[in-house]
């Protein structure tokens, strides 16, 4: 496990002098908030879960309600917690860095809470609802006895502004994420499994593109190779850590 003592000095000194640094945060950047990952063994949603009865579009249309509560509860836990050091962290990055761009697959809007200004949704947010008909987007919707709430506009249901299985990524946020991954010099993949693609490929395509790119979860051992960083760390603990040892003179007054 990488401590914040033990960070590899390769890539202390890639973050200082990298021009585009490029961040993909995955659920495990919010576990420190105590919001469940995904694939995490005895914890993970979908250890608990079945995505294909909750995380569908035929699962919506099978159970509008079931669906609509279950990501009523979720949206509950995010409400309930706060952005940790990890959040808060990439925040900082965001404002030391030349140019630096996050990329999410988070739907909990905890990176703009910390403090982030600029975030690629790639799945979304579940704080949006969306009209399931028609697309249009609402930040805010009525309780009804029985939800799913009726889209103000044509009535049909509302459902969360989130990409479920079977369905495309948003092309806009996808189109500008890839664009990132091919441009930057320091890519950092924090916090996520790597198994969902069109996001998992980001990191292989950073790579193949010549950026140095750091792997940054609790699935990886700790090695060093060429341009290539695995770092068994949470992020909560390393990210902050990082982030001073990449930029001391800025600590006193952006921390
Ligand atoms: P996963 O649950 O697949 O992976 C979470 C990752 O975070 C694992 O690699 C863990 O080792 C790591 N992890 C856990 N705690 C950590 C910590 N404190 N610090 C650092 N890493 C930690 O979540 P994602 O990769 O985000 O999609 O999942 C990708 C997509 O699959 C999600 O966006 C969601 C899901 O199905 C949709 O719902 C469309």
């Amino acid at each position: 496990m990488t401590t914040a003592d033990a960070l590899p000095p390769g890539l202390v000194t890639a973050l200082r002098q990298a021009r585009y640094i490029v961040a993909l945060t995955g659920a495990g950047v919010s576990a420190e908030s105590g919001i469940p990952t995904f694939r995490d063994a005895q914890t993970g949603l979908w250890a608990r879960y079945n995505p294909e009865d909750l995380a569908t579009p035929e699962a919506f249309r099978r159970n509008p309600r079931l669906v609509w509560e279950w990501y009523a509860w979720r949206r509950q836990l995010v409400s309930a917690a706060a952005p940790n050091p990890g959040h808060l962290a990439l925040a900082r990055l965001e404002r030391l860095a030349p140019r630096f761009t996050l990329i999410t697959q988070n739907v909990d809007g905890l990176h703009q809470r910390a403090g982030s200004t600029s975030v690629i949704e790639l799945h979304g947010n579940l704080l949006r609802v969306r009209c399931s008909a028609e697309g249009a987007v609402y930040t805010t919707w009525p309780d009804v006895a029985d939800p799913p709430p009726p889209c103000p506009a044509c009535g049909a249901p509302l459902r969360p502004d989130v990409v479920w299985f079977g369905e495309l990524l948003p092309p806009e946020a996808l189109e500008r994420a890839w664009r990132a991954a091919t441009t930057c010099d320091l890519f950092l993949s924090i916090g996520t499994s790597g198994l969902v693609e069109p996001a998992a490929s980001l990191p292989r395509v950073a790579y193949a593109s010549g950026a140095t790119v750091a792997v940054i979860n609790l699935d990886v051992t700790d090695a060093v190779e060429e341009r290539l960083f695995y770092l068994h760390a949470r992020s909560g603990e390393l990210l902050p850590a990082l982030v001073s040892a990449a930029f001391p003179d800025a600590d006193a007054v952006t921390r």
